[in-house]
């Protein structure tokens, strides 16, 4: 190109609709305690380097052809590996065939939401929820009806009054979406009692279930419900997963189950001729061999972790920072005084090398979570979560005037 060449301009030719541009990354903030990061000491290396040897010396030349030897539903072994344990730990009966390995579970919504929604529908969603799936309905102009959670997850009285009103206005909800298994953001489980309850109130209202258990494995004493996939008797119900959290997020593989009717039509929208042959390999090899093993590994390590976030916010904030413990996964949800806006508080905590995410970005109902914000402390070591609780804890007495007391020291307002 001259110097005297105008550079080309893209901006006419950019496709409507499209959402804002990303911003650039930077670098993670010095105390990270936002998305779903998991803990760079825990990633069990040795084996998974081991695994990567073995399973290229085996089986190496399958990666010649697209979706390996086993087809678009992805590595036969990681599946067979997936059907098992599914059956062991969430009682669902699958076979192989009945599950797709996705990039990422985030492609699982993708995929689930292009099978079933359009434009001006409705669905109904925990009141406090995961961003992604969020973001997800905002932009296909799906309206999304939140329900309230409290220490057992979603109520079900709540449900029933919210289908009874779309009922009466003629509205009929594509799917239930929930995350009934260490809840993300509350790390509440749903009983096994309301997981019926709900499959009932679902097939009253003829509404499917989006079960999306991505933190499952994750939980303190290991005891879960049964899936809610595994609880109907009459279908109904999609069921996704993760790696990211049980082994690491990089990776990006995740799952759908569901019947291959369902599967069929997926498989149609997922237009990437196969997810990363790599990662799938590695993962169907390591598994089989130390998944059990590395979990519970991995889960008493975040309890720790938990523990000294809870620790530091009950000695940094004392009483303005409420939270219940979750049962499980990495993140807490706090809530502040009232007085405290956490969309105003992520900019100065930022610029104070403190990351956190705003309660608004995780919820349906902008007032409830306003003074609300998702702490994950499954990446900073235990001294950044210490250290990182106590800049929160400056940056917001500065800004909002609370804690008045910062580790039990009175502080005089400027
Ligand atoms: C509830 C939930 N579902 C899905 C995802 C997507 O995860 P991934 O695409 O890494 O599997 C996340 C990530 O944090 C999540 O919290």
């Amino acid at each position: 190109m001259k110097m005297s060449d105008p550079p080309f301009d893209f901006a006419p030719l950019l496709a409507p609709g499209l959402p804002p541009p990303a911003v650039k990354w930077t670098g993670f903030a010095k105390y990270n305690f936002i998305g779903g990061h998991n803990d760079a000491d825990q990633v069990p290396l040795d084996a998974l380097i081991k695994a990567t040897n073995d399973v290229l010396t085996r089986e190496g030349r399958t990666i010649a052809t697209y979706g390996l030897a086993s087809g678009p539903l992805g590595y036969l072994r990681l599946r067979e590996f997936l059907a098992q344990k599914l059956k062991r730990t969430a009682g669902i009966s699958c076979g192989a065939d009945e599950i797709l390995i996705t990039s990422g579970s985030l492609q699982a919504l993708d995929l689930v939401n292009g099978l079933l929604l359009a434009p001006g529908d409705t669905v109904i969603i925990e009141q406090a929820t995961y961003q992604g799936a969020l973001t997800r309905l905002a932009r296909l102009g799906v309206n999304a009806v939140g329900i309230p959670l409290d220490g057992e997850g979603m109520r079900m009285d709540a449900l029933a009054a919210a289908l009874d009103d779309l009922k009466r206005r003629g509205v009929r909800p594509k799917y239930i979406y929930t995350i009934p298994t260490v809840q993300n953001p509350t790390g509440t489980i749903l009983p096994e009692a309301r997981r019926l309850d709900m499959l009932r109130l679902a097939a009253e209202h003829g509404v499917a279930i989006f079960e999306d258990d991505c933190y499952a494995d994750l939980i303190w004493d290991g005891r879960r419900p049964p899936a809610i996939h595994a609880l109907s008797r009459h279908g109904g119900v999609i069921h996704i997963g993760s790696f990211s959290k049980s082994i690491a997020p990089a990776l990006r593989v995740g799952y759908i189950v569901a019947d291959w009717d369902l599967l069929s039509r997926m498989l149609a929208l997922k237009t990437d001729a196969g997810s990363g042959a790599l990662e799938q390999m590695v993962l169907g090899e390591f598994c089989h061999a130390h998944f059990d093993a590395h979990v519970p590994r991995l889960t008493r390590g975040l309890r720790a972790k938990l523990q000294t976030l809870m620790d530091a916010l009950n000695e940094q904030f004392g009483t303005a920072a409420e939270f219940d413990e979750p049962k499980g996964g990495i993140f807490l949800w706090v809530k502040l005084p009232d007085a405290v806006d956490t969309l105003k508080l992520f900019q100065p905590a930022l610029a104070a090398g403190v990351a956190i995410n705003p309660g608004p970005e995780w919820a349906t109902d902008k007032e409830y979570s306003n003074s609300r914000t998702r702490l994950c402390f499954a990446n900073g070591s235990h001294e950044a979560i210490r250290a990182g609780v106590a800049t929160l804890a400056e940056v917001c007495r500065r800004e909002f005037g609370v804690p008045a007391r910062i580790a039990n020291v009175e502080k005089v307002m400027d």
